[in-house]
């Protein structure tokens, strides 16, 4: 379906100098952790993982089907992760629509396509994301039903309450929370759901801790704190109806991830440091659309 607010929507995808950034960044991201797990399956997470890890992919003599069991483990750490947040989208129908804002190279779209048979729009910053997405659909030959938009997540150019469920895995920290929560505002429909998944910092160990901090340097982002979600929800109409901290389910992907040696980016231990010290927090807030 285009119209032309979408045609207008799709020529303005970034709107700021840090916008920009933001794009070159996942533009130019080749990570292994990223490209060599999605390989396995053709489901490619730009996310962390969840759930007690299996250590004896550690204890494998040969380095490499170590390092093939490994990657192998993370990447099953990662799909539990988009499970858990495409089980919490609410009931679907394969006729439904569901918005994916930030949707990275689109395996938390393809993850809720295959559960509920539902349409999928993912809106990423990046060009390149956009059209590996898309490409990662049409060979799996699911591309009529998912989708993937260079657009700008806050400004999609999307029909107003066409939605029946929306999330953001991952990506909020890109963003203005009361931005972000008006668009899925007006693309859920009236008792739509929304999920999020995201770091964010802890309001009760004070301000944001030097490994935040790092954290955001390193991935050029804005780690919002724990009460900004609740007060930015609050004020565009998402109320809150199930809220899980992931972060003790997080740990033992990292834990994995720092001995990973052909994986590891060089940002695990700020991660762990940041998880035990209390600074930091991972976690699921799902959100009915009122
Ligand atoms: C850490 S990745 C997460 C990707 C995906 N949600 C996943 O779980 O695999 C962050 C994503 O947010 C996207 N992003 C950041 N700012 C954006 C914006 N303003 N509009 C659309 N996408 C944006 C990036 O392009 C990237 O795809």
């Amino acid at each position: 379906m285009t119209t032309a607010r979408d045609t207008r929507a799709a020529t303005v995808p970034t709107q700021s100098t840090y916008q920009n950034r933001v794009a070159d960044y996942w533009n130019a991201e080749e990570n292994p952790v990223n490209l060599e797990l999605g390989r396995l399956d053709d489901l490619y997470h730009h996310h962390y993982g969840i759930g007690e890890a299996d250590w004896t992919v550690l204890q494998e003599d040969d380095p490499e089907l170590r390092g093939h069991r490994v990657t192998a483990e993370l990447h099953r750490l990662e799909h539990a992760q988009a499970e858990l947040l495409a089980s919490h989208l609410g009931p679907l129908t394969p006729d439904d629509r569901v918005f994916d804002a930030g949707c990275g190279r689109g395996g938390g779209s393809v993850t809720a396509h295959l559960r509920h048979g539902c349409h999928a729009d993912g809106v990423t910053i990046s060009a390149k994301q956009a059209a590996f997405a898309n490409e990662q659909a049409r060979k799996r030959g699911i591309d009529d039903k998912v989708r993937y938009h260079h657009r700008n997540m806050l400004d999609t150019g999307f029909e107003s309450g066409a939605y029946a469920a929306s999330w953001n895995n991952e990506s909020t920290m890109y963003v203005e929370l009361d931005l972000l929560f008006a668009e899925h505002a007006r693309l859920l429909r009236r008792g739509g759901r929304y999920a999020v998944i995201t770091g964010c910092y802890n309001d009760t160990y004070g301000q944001a801790s030097r490994e935040v901090s790092l954290i955001n340097a390193h991935y050029i982002c804005d780690i919002h704190p724990r009460s900004e979600y609740f007060r930015a929800m609050a004020r565009n109409r998402l109320v809150p109806v199930h809220v899980a901290d992931l972060t003790e389910a997080a740990i033992p992907y990292w834990e994995l991830r720092r001995q990973a040696d052909h994986l590891v980016t060089g940002i695990e231990d700020t991660f762990l440091d940041a998880y035990r010290n209390g600074s930091f927090q991972y976690l699921l807030i799902v959100a009915d659309r009122v």
